[in-house]
């Protein structure tokens, strides 16, 4: 007995009007297109990360995924030249008395060609070893035609404070010199679009934030970010990097994966004008999203206010002051503190458990 399942899909002349579509048969996906006068079917989940191909784009005879461009030819469901390993379903169509038929019977099979996984999607494990802390510089500025920062020069003074008086490990990262995309927004496509490692990391091996999640994931125990304030913010290089790190904060959101565990997180903040509280407020809540710990008093910060324009004074005022220097030596001394407990298992449970706004994925589910 033929197991074929023909079913059909109504009048050709609407499909016609769409050269891809997304078809539902009860919960299958298909991707349709209509191209040089014919009909052909494949399955609509795209191979990488089950991306809706029928709500692509087409590249000539390729369906283009619209998640992240992995792309299959319309009629066989083959992967694009090089990858035709990578394979989905194809569905045999035909047109009875002016409507599209298809066999959900598939006719050929999904085939995966074996793909290396990024470095960075190695099992989250962390070597023993003394305490490690990485600074982030956040500061923008002309390598070329450098300048005092002073969020920088108190963000140096507490890497070396550590490393001189507190026995561990230090790295420096300067986003400013780091070749990085901002975040595309895969996230508004759909939460399963962005992925771990970051969507863009794994396409582009050019880009250099891998850097970043490689220190913050894989290497630190503890983070200090500083950052300049700009019109009453963090600078744009702090927002750059924090948009790519959604694909930390959304394991948690679509894996119940805390991938910052036993993390801590402090900051350095200094402008010459106001708002100090503000740009602490948003690094705060964003940090501890993502599940790290925070010293008490887990931020230090300066700014002379609204209305000192007199940038030079501002800059000679952190030359000269020990007070801030001591507050930087301080913060960093809180932070390890905080680390070493932690890692010494004497606070909090071994694993972060699942929390804060984003831990409710059913009561998101059920709104919908
Ligand atoms: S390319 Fe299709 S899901 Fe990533």
């Amino acid at each position: 007995m033929s197991d074929e399942k023909w079913v059909n899909l109504g009048a050709i002349e609407p499909l016609k009007a769409q050269s891809l579509q997304e078809i539902m048969v009860g919960k299958i996906k298909l991707a349709v297109t209509f191209l040089n006068g014919s009909f052909n079917a494949v399955s609509g989940v795209c191979n990488h990360v089950g991306g809706p191909l029928g709500k692509g784009r087409l590249d000539g005879e390729y369906i283009v995924c619209p998640w992240h461009n992995w792309k299959f030819h319309c009629r066989t469901g083959l992967g694009e030249p090089g990858y035709e390993e990578d394979a989905v379903p194809r569905h045999d169509t035909k047109i009875v008395n002016g409507d599209l038929w298809v066999n959900m019977k598939p006719a050929s099979k999904r085939m995966r060609k074996p793909h290396a996984p990024h470095p960075l999607a190695r099992k989250v494990e962390r070597n023993d070893g003394p305490v490690r802390l990485v600074g982030i510089s956040t500061t923008a500025m002309d390598a070329a035609n450098p300048r005092y920062s002073t969020s920088d020069a108190l963000l140096e003074y507490a890497i070396q404070h550590a490393k001189d008086h507190l026995g561990i490990e230090t790295r420096l990262i300067r986003l400013n010199d780091l070749k990085f995309r901002h975040c595309e927004g895969y996230y508004s496509k759909s939460s399963h679009a962005c992925t771990w490692p970051c969507s863009i990391t794994q396409m582009d091996r050019t880009d250099q934030l891998d850097q970043v999640y490689e220190a913050l994931v894989h290497w630190a125990d503890v983070f200090i970010v500083s950052t300049p304030i700009r019109w009453g913010s963090a600078g744009s290089l702090y927002y750059k990097m924090i948009e790519r790190m959604n694909s930390i904060q959304n394991q948690i959101t679509i894996a119940n994966r805390v991938l910052l565990h036993r993390k801590v997180a402090a900051f350095i903040i200094t402008g010459g004008q106001d708002n100090i509280q503000a740009v602490a407020g948003q690094m705060l809540g964003f940090f501890s999203e993502l599940g790290c710990h925070m010293p008490p008093f887990p931020y230090i910060a300066h700014s002379r206010g609204w209305s000192a324009e007199d940038m030079e004074r501002n800059v000679q005022y952190v030359m000269d002051s020990t007070e801030l220097r001591d507050g930087a030596a301080d913060l960093v001394g809180r932070a390890v503190e905080l680390a070493r407990t932690l890692l010494a298992g004497e606070h909090g449970q071994a694993r972060t458990t699942r929390g804060g706004r984003k831990a409710h994925q059913l009561d998101v589910k059920a709104q919908i």
